[in-house]
């Protein structure tokens, strides 16, 4: 369903037109269309193997397309390498995250801002101060990565990608393996990054996690799009609800 967006909006922040990767003679994502407005939260939902986390290297760079366009702020961007796409303004985390592990926490973000929004060092300095705060690593900027517990770790990807000061965010399953209480932790530094204005494509199998935040839902299968909408129609979706048999979309988490 379209969302009503005013006329100083009409350029969507994130345009894929028509894109497909194929690895061998499998079609990983297949003639795919997906645009996302300024400050909207988009969940990505789909079974292992339809493509979700190339869809995020299709966006960021990492991957190539076949074919098709990817359009950020309406410049087309299919033709930049990752790091310049990340200058443009598109961060990720990583499904299975993977810090600097010699590092420390605060080292890390630096070498973000540094590197990924091209900030003198004094002007990054304060910067990883308040992606710190921002992601609770504050207390724990003198740890090294490597011996953090996983929240710490996903809060680190979070931080290392808002180090490059993103206007578009894409998280991978960032909630996998964390507890119940975990992910409430998580959600709520999420849901701040959201109201700071920074637009936030999210994969996640923790479905509840994901309504937590997300304002519209697309679901994909075989690298196609099932159907996209507002979340509560596309989890009653006949279509979805066999893809996700079992998943139980009403067990919501109370922030
Ligand atoms: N670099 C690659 N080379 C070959 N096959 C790949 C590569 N990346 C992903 N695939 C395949 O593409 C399919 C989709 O993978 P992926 O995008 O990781 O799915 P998801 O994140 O939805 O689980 C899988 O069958 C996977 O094995
Ligand atoms: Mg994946």
């Amino acid at each position: 369903m379209s969302t009503t967006i005013g006329a100083a909006q009409a350029v969507p922040l994130l345009d894929l037109r028509d894109v497909s990767r194929r690895f061998g003679a499998l079609r990983v994502v297949d003639r795919l269309s997906l645009q996302v407005t300024q400050g909207e939260a988009l969940g990505v939902i789909g079974p292992n193997g339809a493509g979700k986390t190339t869809l995020m290297n299709l966006i960021a760079g990492d991957v190539p397309v076949n074919s098709g366009q990817v359009v950020f702020a309406g410049r087309d961007v299919t033709d930049l390498p990752p790091q310049e796409r990340c200058r443009a303004g598109i961060a990720r985390s990583y499904q299975v995250p993977h810090p600097f592990v010699g590092l420390t926490v605060y080292e890390n973000v630096l070498v973000g801002a540094v590197f990924g929004a091209d900030m003198r060092e004094s002007a990054a300095r304060a910067h990883v101060a308040q992606v710190l705060q921002q992601t609770g690593l504050a207390p724990k900027a003198d740890r090294i990565a490597g011996a953090l517990p996983l929240l710490d770790r996903k809060r680190l990807e979070l931080a290392r990608a808002l180090a490059t000061r993103p206007r578009l965010l894409l998280l991978d399953e960032i909630a996998g393996g964390l507890t119940d209480q975990e992910v409430r932790e998580l959600l709520d530094t999420i849901r701040a990054i959201r109201a700071a204005g920074v637009t936030i494509i999210w994969i996640e199998h923790i479905v509840h996690a994901l309504l937590a935040v997300v304002d519209r839902l697309v679901a994909l299968d075989f690298g196609r799009k099932v159907t996209e909408d507002e979340p509560q129609a596309v989890m009653a979706d006949p279509a979805v609800r066999e893809i996700y048999m079992g998943i139980d979309a009403a067990e919501e988490i109370v922030p």
